[in-house]
């Protein structure tokens, strides 16, 4: 008798852990992404909490996540030429962040730097070519990305 009680309790801690988790399964998602989402705003922006993602349009922000994911360890999360790779170049890039700069350079211009990277237009080859990774589209939103860093604060 002891036995079966024992046995019937068990069942039932185990089926109450079992709701426990599975309510707690149906909630996650979208606390977890909310977390993951400010945790890499904030962390991109070392430490600073402004939401850059809501001022971007759907354009710059598809470009973000590529220039995050393909340039920064060259060009740096902010654009400035400062990614961790950066001591290795020779010139070293451009501060895209820079509004003169930017403001100077023709969207084919851009458009040919990453598509063929720097040999493509006579500079350093240490500026690798997209064009076989990235398609026409996916470079437009890079580029009107760059052009939106000059309005990123720290
Ligand atoms: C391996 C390092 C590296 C990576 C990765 C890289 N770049 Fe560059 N990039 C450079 C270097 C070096 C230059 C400077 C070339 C020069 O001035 O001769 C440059 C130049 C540029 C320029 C022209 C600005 C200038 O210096 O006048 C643009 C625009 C640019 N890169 C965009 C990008 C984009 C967009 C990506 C990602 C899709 C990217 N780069 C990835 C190294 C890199």
């Amino acid at each position: 008798m002891k036995k079966i009680k024992n046995i019937i309790s068990i069942f039932g801690l185990g089926l109450i852990f079992f709701i426990g988790c599975n309510s707690k399964r149906e909630k996650d998602p979208s606390t977890t992404l909310r977390v993951t989402f400010k945790a890499e705003v904030s962390d991109e922006l070392n430490g600073n909490t402004i939401d850059i993602w809501k001022t971007l349009n759907y354009s710059e922000r598809q470009g973000k996540y590529l220039f995050d994911k393909y340039c920064t360890v060259c060009h740096g999360i902010k654009g400035e030429g400062d990614g961790f790779n950066s001591y290795n170049l020779n010139p070293k890039p451009q501060n895209l962040q820079d509004s003169l700069y930017i403001n100077k350079v023709s969207d084919v211009f851009l458009n040919q730097i990453i598509s063929s990277g720097g040999s493509g237009v006579n500079r350093s080859s240490q500026m690798p070519y997209y064009k076989f990774l990235l398609d026409e589209t996916e470079i437009e939103n890079i580029i009107s990305y760059i052009r939106k860093l000059n309005t990123i604060q720290e």
